[in-house]
């Protein structure tokens, strides 16, 4: 069975570019038939209040849902000011082992400019601890992500190179996820003595 992908875009900005960069990989996921399902989760568009909400374990519902039923993650992060953005750290927590737990997820780096890596590392760093999140050993930096994945041809030669790297990536994470897949059934990951990690 072909793995169903989430990608969440990670600014809380209404019309972002990380939200087009989602919407460009949910459609190669689907033009390349490598899902079963790709859906889009903004956090501009359905964005999570602060943690912590007053109810906290009945909001977002149906992004919940969504992301327990998910085999893989795509998590796109913009740079701002040299950091992840607010809205992405926020997602995480909520978002926890449930909903994350042992999924193969492809970290993409968005800049305006030619920066794009440290949320990256940023994330790699701390976002996985509890969430058990299983970053891919491969990411994607979109930089002058205006001129990137535009409908149409490619803007320039940065452009389809990146297009044709995009492919590559997202048929990576989709071999990860029918492998974990398995790892997942085998693992008791809700086991109450390590519900964190170390
Ligand atoms: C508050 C803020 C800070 C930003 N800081 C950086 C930065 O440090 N490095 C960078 O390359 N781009 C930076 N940018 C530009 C973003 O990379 C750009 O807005 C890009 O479109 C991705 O953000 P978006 O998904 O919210 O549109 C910043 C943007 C905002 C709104």
């Amino acid at each position: 069975m072909s793995p169903n992908i989430v990608l969440v875009a990670g600014s809380s900005q209404l019309d972002s570019q990380s939200a087009k960069v989602a919407r460009y990989l949910a459609g190669r996921l689907e033009s390349l038939a490598l899902c079963g399902w790709a859906q889009v989760i903004d956090l501009g568009t359905t964005p999570l209040p602060l943690w912590p909400a007053p109810d906290t374990e009945n909001v977002w519902p149906e992004q919940r849902e969504l992301l327990r039923e998910a085999d893989a993650l795509v998590v796109i992060a913009p740079e701002w000011h040299g950091m992840a953005c607010p809205a992405l750290k926020n997602f995480f927590l909520y978002a926890g082992l449930r909903e994350l737990g042992h999924k193969p997820a492809l970290p993409v780096g968005v800049s305006a400019g030619l920066g794009g890596a440290y949320p990256l590392a940023e994330l790699r760093a701390s976002s996985y601890k509890n969430s058990r999140i299983a970053y891919l050993p491969e990411q994607l930096l979109i930089r002058r992500v205006e001129c990137m994945f535009n409908d149409g041809p490619p803007h320039d030669e940065d452009d389809r190179r990146l297009r044709e790297r995009a492919d590559w990536a997202l048929r990576m994470l989709c071999r990860y996820a029918e492998a974990l897949r398995g790892v997942r059934g085998l693992i008791d990951a809700l086991d109450p003595d390590y519900a964190n990690g170390m």
